[in-house]
C-alpha cells in the first residue's frame, strides 16, 4: 500500500502533468519528480494559521467562530460577521445570509478581496448577519463526533452529504441563534460546488426551501454535459465510472492544507525553477491573467487548497460522463442495495421552489451555457443573470477586480428589494 503523501503527491503531479500536456497539445517528455521530495524545504512559513475570523477582526469588524454538528456526526467550523461595527446594529434584527464555498475552497475564499470589494463585508455593513460556511473534509471542518480523519470512514461522502446534512445543520443553526429566532428563512449565496450542495439539499429535501428568501448561485454546477475543461474531460473517461481506478481513487482526503504539499506548490511557483510553467498554466486555467486581484493572491495561497474527499471529485466526473445530475454511482450492485435500482436517481431539481437566480458566464471552462440553460428549464422559480463580460470565468466570481460592482452590489441589491417588500407587505 503506497503511503497517502506519495499517493496524493503522484495524483497532483499527473494533474499537472496533465494540464500542462493539455496546454501544450503535445506529450511531456521525462522530468526528474524525485528533485521535488529532495528539496522539500518552504519558502513561505505556513505555521501559526490565521482563521477566517482573524483575518476578519484584523480589519475591525466582529467575528465569530462556531461549531455545528451534523446529524451524522461531522463537527463543522463556520464563520461569522454577526454585524458591522459601523453600523452599531448588534440590537437590531438582522436579516440571515449564508455563503457556501467552492470545491477545495474554504471560507477564506470569501475575505481575499477585503473590506473595499469583499461580498461578506459589504453584506455587514448593508445589515446583515453574514455566515460562512465549510463543508466536511476542509480545512476547518476536519472533526467528527465518533470518526477519526485517519479512518477511511471519514472520508466517505460527496457533495451530496455535504448539501443534505452540511448545509441543512448549518440553515438550521443560523436560525437557531439570538438573532435568528423568530425568523424563519435566510439568503443563501453558493459558488461553484457551492451551488450544486444548494441543489441536492433543495430537491433531496424540499421542505428547506421554505427556509430560503432568495438564492445566488455563481457558476452553477449541475449538469456538466458542455463543460469544456480540459483536465475534466481527460480525466472523466478513467475516473467518471465505477472501475479499478475509481476504487483505488476514492473516499480518501485530496489536496489537504499542509506544509509538505504547500512546499510543493511554492517550489513549482519559484521563478527560476525548471517546472514554473506547471504552476503558471495551473494558475490560468483558473483565472485569465490581467483581470483578477493580485494582492489577494498570498492570502489565497496561504488558504488553499482546503483539501476535499477524492469522492467529490468521482462524483463530479461521473456526472460529465453521464450527462445526468445525480446521486453518486457506486456500480449497479450497490447502486440496487442503496437506491433500489441499478443507476443512481436523478436529482428532483424540480422541487427547488425557492427563487433562484442564476449567475453564469461565456468563458467559464467548468460550466457551460447550455448546461445552465437546460438546468433553468427544470426550476419553477428561477432568475437569470448571464455576465454581459464575454471573458467572465469561473474564478471571476470570487476575485474579479469589478466583482464588487458586476456581482456584489447586484446581489444585495436583491437581497434589499426582497426584504423591503417583506417590510411593506408586514405593515
Ligand atoms: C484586492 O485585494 C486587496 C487585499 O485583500 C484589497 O485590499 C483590495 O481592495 C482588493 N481590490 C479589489 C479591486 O478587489
Ligand atoms: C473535535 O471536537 C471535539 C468535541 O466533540 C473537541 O473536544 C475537539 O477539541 C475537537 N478537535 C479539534 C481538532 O477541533
Amino acid at each position: 500500500m503506497m503511503n497517502p503523501i506519495c499517493r496524493q503527491l503522484l495524483i497532483l503531479i499527473c494533474l499537472s502533468v496533465g494540464s500542462y500536456a493539455a496546454a501544450l497539445d503535445e506529450p511531456v517528455g521525462a522530468v526528474d519528480f524525485y528533485q521535488l521530495y529532495d528539496n522539500p524545504e518552504a519558502h513561505i512559513g505556513l505555521k501559526d494559521r490565521l482563521t477566517t475570523a482573524d483575518r476578519i477582526a484584523a480589519h475591525g469588524y466582529p467575528a465569530e467562530h462556531h461549531n455545528v454538528v451534523t446529524d451524522d456526526g461531522y463537527i463543522l467550523g463556520i464563520f461569522r460577521i454577526p454585524y458591522s461595527h459601523k453600523l452599531q446594529n448588534q440590537n437590531e434584527k438582522r436579516p440571515i445570509v449564508l455563503l457556501q464555498h467552492g470545491l477545495t475552497s474554504c471560507s477564506d475564499a470569501w475575505i481575499l478581496c477585503g473590506p473595499n470589494d469583499g461580498l461578506p463585508y459589504l453584506l455587514a455593513d448593508a445589515g446583515y448577519d453574514v455566515w460562512m460556511g465549510n463543508g466536511r473534509g476542509t480545512t476547518y471542518s476536519k472533526n467528527h463526533t465518533k470518526l477519526s480523519t485517519k479512518h477511511p470512514y471519514f472520508w466517505q461522502f460527496t457533495w451530496h452529504e455535504i448539501g443534505i446534512y452540511d448545509i441543512a445543520a448549518m440553515i438550521d443553526y443560523a436560525l437557531s441563534t439570538d438573532n435568528g429566532r423568530g425568523q424563519e428563512a435566510i439568503h443563501y449565496v453558493g459558488h461553484s460546488q457551492g451551488t450544486t450542495v444548494f441543489f441536492a439539499l433543495m430537491s433531496s429535501r424540499p421542505e428547506y426551501n421554505g427556509k430560503i428568501k432568495t438564492a445566488h448561485m455563481f457558476a452553477p454546477v449541475a449538469i456538466m454535459t458542455h463543460l469544456t475543461n480540459k483536465l475534466v474531460r481527460a480525466l472523466g473517461p478513467y475516473l467518471g465510472h465505477q472501475n479499478i481506478y475509481a476504487k483505488l481513487f476514492g473516499s480518501q482526503e485530496f489536496l489537504p492544507h499542509n506544509d509538505f504539499l504547500m512546499a510543493l506548490l511554492f517550489n513549482l511557483c519559484e521563478p527560476d525553477f525548471l517546472l514554473r510553467p506547471l504552476c503558471v498554466n495551473a494558475i490560468e486555467s483558473i483565472y485569465t491573467a490581467g483581470r483578477v486581484n493580485m494582492t489577494a493572491m498570498p492570502d489565497g495561497l496561504a488558504t488553499h487548497p482546503a483539501g476535499c474527499s477524492t469522492d467529490q471529485m468521482l462524483h463530479y466526473l461521473q456526472e460529465q460522463q453521464s450527462g445526468y445530475f445525480r446521486q453518486f454511482d457506486y456500480g449497479p450492485k450497490k447502486n440496487l442495495k442503496i437506491y433500489g435500482s441499478e443507476e443512481p436517481p436523478q436529482y428532483p431539481v424540480e422541487l427547488i421552489t425557492s427563487d433562484v437566480h442564476l449567475w453564469y458566464s461565456d468563458n467559464d471552462a467548468l460550466v457551460a451555457v447550455e448546461d445552465v440553460e437546460a438546468l433553468s428549464e427544470r426550476l419553477p422559480n428561477k432568475f437569470m443573470h448571464r455576465m454581459l463580460d464575454p471573458m467572465w470565468d469561473h474564478g471571476d466570481f470570487a476575485l474579479n477586480n469589478e466583482v464588487r460592482v458586476y456581482i456584489n452590489e447586484p446581489v444585495i441589491s436583491i437581497m434589499q428589494q426582497y426584504e423591503k417588500e417583506k417590510e411593506n407587505s408586514a405593515t
